[in-house]
């Protein structure tokens, strides 16, 4: 809690002891040291704490000062919140999920109402926050975020503050990126999820269901889904139908295997149109996903009589340490991260490409979302398992070949022969 008042709250190393200890005219009456600062906004995900550790480590080298704020873009305005960052207080959060800084994705700085919706910042806070820059010397601020959180640092930079993002969400939703971290933790939560409930299935012959998350996006269901051998997997990007669906565990149990494992991501939208969401909210929020699992299990019970179970994760996915995948990435996020502001390139996001760490303008990362292409090789190799991804009963390869000499399609062997072969994508 601020003390009234005193506008700047400078907060004890270990982040817990909040009493303010300087205040603006203490703050620019002494000589600053050139100083970075980072902050980690919105819902939290593995790999925060080694992105906050990268980006000081490799600043302390530089010969900069670290300053963490302290919720995310809260800890920037009014009362002013942050912590110094150093080696004792970095040390060991490598593998530590959360943030050490918080976070939040409410508050003043919500930046989005819905997909692609941009809610413009109350000029005041704006000029709360070019005031904390100026009294802190902020050199460069790191803001790790996901789309939402970018979305502020672009209007931050729009307004000539030296901002640079870094991509965070396990959604995996961020555009000019392949990879976000937290997306391989909650894919490998997710999976261990599957394999769990496989067994379970398997010995009662039951029909289970795992709702996971991912908002507008279905790259944790499709991933975790292959990952994890689901039978059938349901995703915002593919309409799909319950036919099919109850078609798929009818063939299984014509092929003996008398258990079904579904995936469904929380955004998949229900066949005759709308999303299944758990709470009314905030309009200024973003609408609140979940329970489409449930859904999904009653009416699959209803029309097949087969017993049926749903796991919903929850925020499970978000919580826990990051896998090495997730290590790696966030620490090079957060040393690049520095790169850009020794290189003066505000406004851009660190990126991943691979194999290069890379940046692109934070408003190429923001303007539109990621989301699975339905053509994709990864659904196409769901799809030639047999996977049901809810447009078909799966029973359809999508490695089906025209035949241009025939005029009709035949088999991927056939079009070899001939030698004239062209890839259908999708379901053929
Ligand atoms: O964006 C990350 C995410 O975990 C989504 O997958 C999910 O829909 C949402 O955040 C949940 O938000 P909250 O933590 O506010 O319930």
């Amino acid at each position: 809690m601020a003390i009234p008042g005193l506008r700047y709250a400078f907060c004890s190393e270990n982040g817990k002891d909040q009493h303010p200890k300087r205040d603006v005219t203490e703050e620019s009456s002494q000589e600053t040291p050139k100083r970075i600062g980072i902050l980690t906004s919105g819902g939290d995900c593995p790999g925060l704490n080694a992105v906050i550790r990268g980006a000081t480590k490799s600043a302390l080298q530089l010969g900069f000062e670290v300053i963490g704020f302290k919720r995310g873009y809260e800890g920037l305005v009014d009362p002013v919140r942050y912590i110094k960052l150093g080696r004792m207080n970095t040390s060991g959060i490598l593998t530590r999920g959360g943030t050490i800084l918080g976070s939040t994705n409410k508050g003043r700085f919500s930046a989005r109402v819905g997909v692609e919706d941009r809610l413009d910042l109350d000029p005041v806070l704006l000029e709360g926050v070019k005031e904390t820059f100026r009294d802190l010397n902020i050199a460069g601020l790191i803001c790790v975020g996901g789309d939402g959180s970018l979305s502020v640092a672009q209007q931050f930079h729009e307004a000539g503050l030296p901002v640079v993002g870094v991509p965070k969400t396990i959604d995996n939703d961020l555009s000019a990126t392949a990879y976000t971290f937290g997306f391989d933790s909650a894919v490998a939560c997710a999976t261990d999820a599957l394999d769990r409930m496989h067994t379970t299935a398997e010995s009662h012959d039951r029909v289970m269901v795992l709702e996971v998350m991912g908002r507008h996006a279905g790259w944790i269901a499709l991933h975790s889904g292959i990952a994890g051998g689901a039978d059938v997997i349901l995703i915002p990007e593919i309409p799909w139908t319950f036919e099919n669906v109850a078609k798929k565990i009818m063939d299984r149990e014509g092929e003996g295997k008398n258990f079904t494992l579904i995936v469904v991501a929380e955004g998949a939208e229900l066949p005759d149109g709308g999303l299944v969401t758990c709470a009314d909210g905030d309009p200024k929020q973003q609408v609140r996903l979940g329970g489409i699992g449930d859904f999904v299990a009653k009416e699959i019970e209803c029309r097949t009589g087969r017993e049926t179970r749903v796991v919903v994760l929850g925020h499970l996915q978000r919580g826990g340490g990051p896998t090495n995948f997730d290590r790696v990435l966030a620490t090079q996020f957060g040393a690049h991260a520095v790169r850009l502001i020794m290189e003066h390139r505000f406004g851009e996001m660190i990126t991943f490409r691979p194999p290069e760490i890379t940046s692109v303008p934070i408003i190429d990362a923001v303007s539109k979302l990621c989301t699975v292409e339905p053509g994709s090789s990864t659904v196409q190799s769901a799809r030639a398992l047999g996977i049901c991804m809810g447009d078909t009963a799966g029973t359809e390869s999508p490695f089906v070949y025209f035949n241009h000499s025939r005029g009709e399609a035949g088999s991927a062997t056939d079009t070899q022969t001939a030698g004239k072969a062209e890839k259908v994508l999708g379901v053929a």
